[in-house]
């Protein structure tokens, strides 16, 4: 029927909501895909937390998915979904672009930055044990692999966006070997671009400079080991207006998952409060890696439009519209 399968995960709390309206919005805009919706609940096997095999299959079969949050417990519990996810497909770059929301007012209203982190080891390699009682041990792995691909996945990327600088940001003054690792990694690479600028930065430097100025950053993309990517990416999200604003994509070689960063907020769920903004312009991502750009252009446009108007938009931007009013208005834009 010329239509794409695309897997999609609502994903827990707020995620069936905030689907049903990207799936109203892309039924509206005539997009090209259909969707294979499945359910991904913890399941333990041999000790281990696994994802159901239905779902596995689909993206396997698939190879791009959309994915609303899947809560994540703290201390205790399952290893989260979301980082099993990732580790299952082998889904190496986590790009995370920050850009300004037009209408949405924050300190500064031009910030446009690119945020890469390394998506499969680093702190979260999960692996732990207690050493004695009182004392516990956490492995931050790196490897050349996963950095020298992250750095090169960061380059080309930059390339093909225009943007002329890559930064990497590291503790390498602290973590000698393995952010130093991670570093000689991105300077090989760098070797082979020699039209993007190439520099380094300290993470708590970077976060110093970036919230008091998140300028000079625009036109550049920051890659960085995992933990630091996660913890960065927050930061710079908040410069635009939070996680219900920002976009993500969890790329690998074999298949590619599109996600919301924000989390499932179970307070509001089932409301019909939540802002599905994070998740459509992950799907604008997602559209654009299966080159369905035009597509992508017009309900990027409706969307953006609707929220610099500032009449139909949720509580968390100070309005005072339910997803449903939001998401109805994006859909009269598209006419
Ligand atoms: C993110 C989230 C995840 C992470 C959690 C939910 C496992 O915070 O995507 O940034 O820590 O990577
Ligand atoms: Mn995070």
């Amino acid at each position: 029927n010329g239509k794409y399968t695309v897997t999609l995960i609502p994903g827990d709390g707020i995620g069936p909501e905030i689907s049903e309206s990207v799936k109203a919005i892309y039924t509206a805009a005539k997009v090209p895909i259909q969707w294979e919706e499945v359910s991904v609940t913890p399941i333990l096997k041999d000790g281990k937390t696994v994802i159901p095999d239905d779902a596995i299959a689909s993206v396997k079969k698939n190879t791009v998915a959309l994915k609303g949050p899947l809560a994540t417990p703290i201390g205790k519990g399952h290893v989260s979904l979301n980082l099993t996810l990732r580790r299952t497909f082998n889904l190496f770059a986590n790009v995370r672009p920050c850009a300004s929301i037009k209408g949405f007012k924050t300190p500064y209203d031009d910030v446009n930055t690119v945020l890469i982190r390394e998506n499969t080891e680093g702190e979260y390699s999960g692996i732990e044990h207690e050493v004695v009682d009182g004392v516990v041990q956490s492995i931050k792995l790196i490897t050349w692999e996963a950095s020298e691909r992250v750095a090169r996945y960061a380059f080309n990327y930059a390339k093909d966006n225009g943007r002329d600088r890559v930064t990497a940001v590291h503790k390498a003054n602290i973590m000698k070997m393995s952010d130093g690792l991670f570093l000689s990694a991105c300077r090989q690479v760098s070797k082979d671009f020699p039209d993007i600028r190439y520099d380094e930065d300290l993470l708590d430097r970077v976060c110093l400079k970036v919230t008091t100025d998140p300028r000079p950053y625009n036109d550049r993309v920051m890659v960085m080991p995992n933990l630091y990517g996660d913890i960065l990416s927050d930061m710079c999200a908040g410069l635009i207006g939070g996680l219900g604003l920002t976009p993500s994509g969890n790329i690998g070689k074999d298949a590619s998952i599109f996600e919301a960063v924000h989390g499932s907020a179970p307070d509001i769920a089932g409301k019909g409060l939540a802002n599905p903004t994070a998740l459509l312009l992950s799907s604008m991502m997602m559209l654009r890696h299966m080159n369905l750009y035009d597509y992508a252009a017009k309900i990027e446009n409706a969307a953006l439009t609707t929220i610099a108007e500032g009449k139909a938009i949720t509580g968390d931007l100070g309005g005072k519209a339910s997803t449903k009013e939001y998401t109805d208005a994006i859909i009269k834009k598209l006419a």
